[in-house]
């Protein structure tokens, strides 16, 4: 039914950002996103899912800078689901990004692939690190989602509910009537960044998928929180019994060792063991 790439936490900086290069990200945002181009086949899906921060420092030459990378990246025709985070700036995303009037109101959007319907909430308050869930995004969804789609909904944002990097830290504040909206909604899984690492979860009884970052990986180890150079994304598929989510490394480079044929060999295997069986 629908193939889209989820990436996450760009962070991107038009000039190598000196914060960034002191926690150990001494690639460009540029290099990471050539990388993907040259790692992916881009061709085979539907759309791109960008689930916030999209640049690191909210500025409106940054996010020029990033349109121009990504039209380098992506296919021309390729829809763009684009989400913003606590790195964002809303007049600077649509003063830079779009070529709109600047605004600070969410950027909310809906579109259709498919007869799936695409959601994005904007969860992000400016100048703030957690994310928010008020009653008016909970109105604005309760209206969106009140008809239901022919193939179901996906649901973008930036944070994830209910999880953090640890239980005792920061999560989404998300008003009480949330869950009833989500649970009358034809809402099929939930799809964010933030964590910069890969975890897979539900939410409000719907599969929730955090992607890992395209700027710097976060580790957890017990206690202790890790900046790593783990990069990656996440190749999904809905079809109408489910959703696949295919979480990929792809930094450090994962090297391809050969063409797998193990089905082949599977029924070679199988056909040796019956004649064996058949001999006895
Ligand atoms: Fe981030």
């Amino acid at each position: 039914m629908a193939r889209f790439l989820h990436i996450s936490d760009l962070h991107f900086t038009d000039q190598q950002d000196a914060g960034l290069v002191a926690r150990g990200m001494t690639w460009t945002s540029r290099d990471v996103l050539a990388g993907l181009a040259a790692s992916v086949d881009l061709q085979a899906f539907d759309f791109v899912a960008v689930t916030g921060d999209l640049v690191n420092n909210g500025t409106t030459p940054d996010y020029v800078a990033l349109r121009e990378a990504l039209d380098e990246t992506f296919p021309a025709d390729m829809p763009r689901v684009m989400v913003l985070g606590n790195h964002d700036d809303k007049a600077a995303f649509r003063a830079g990004y779009l070529g709109e009037d600047a605004s600070d109101a969410p950027y909310r959007e809906v579109s259709e692939i498919d007869g799936l319907r695409l959601v994005t909430l904007d969860t992000s308050v400016s100048y703030q690190h957690g994310g928010i869930v008020d009653a008016d995004h909970v109105d604005w969804l309760a209206d969106v989602l009140a008809t239901r789609a022919q193939n179901g909904t996906l649901l973008f944002g930036h944070h994830p509910f209910g999880i953090s990097w640890k239980p005792q830290l920061e999560k989404a504040e998300t008003h009480p009537r949330l869950a009833e909206v989500l649970a009358a909604s034809d809402v099929r899984a939930i799809f964010n960044g933030h964590l910069h690492m890969p975890v897979a979860s539900m939410a409000f009884d719907i599969p929730q998928f955090t992607a890992a970052p395209l700027s710097f990986g976060i580790l957890r180890n017990g206690e202790q929180l890790w900046d790593t150079d783990r990069l990656g994304y996440s190749s999904v598929e809905v079809t109408p019994d489910g959703v696949s989510v295919q979480p990929e490394i792809l930094h450090p480079r994962v090297h391809i060792i050969g063409p797998n044929d193990m089905w082949e060999e599977y029924e070679n295997q199988a056909q040796l063991w019956a004649q064996q069986k058949g001999r006895s």
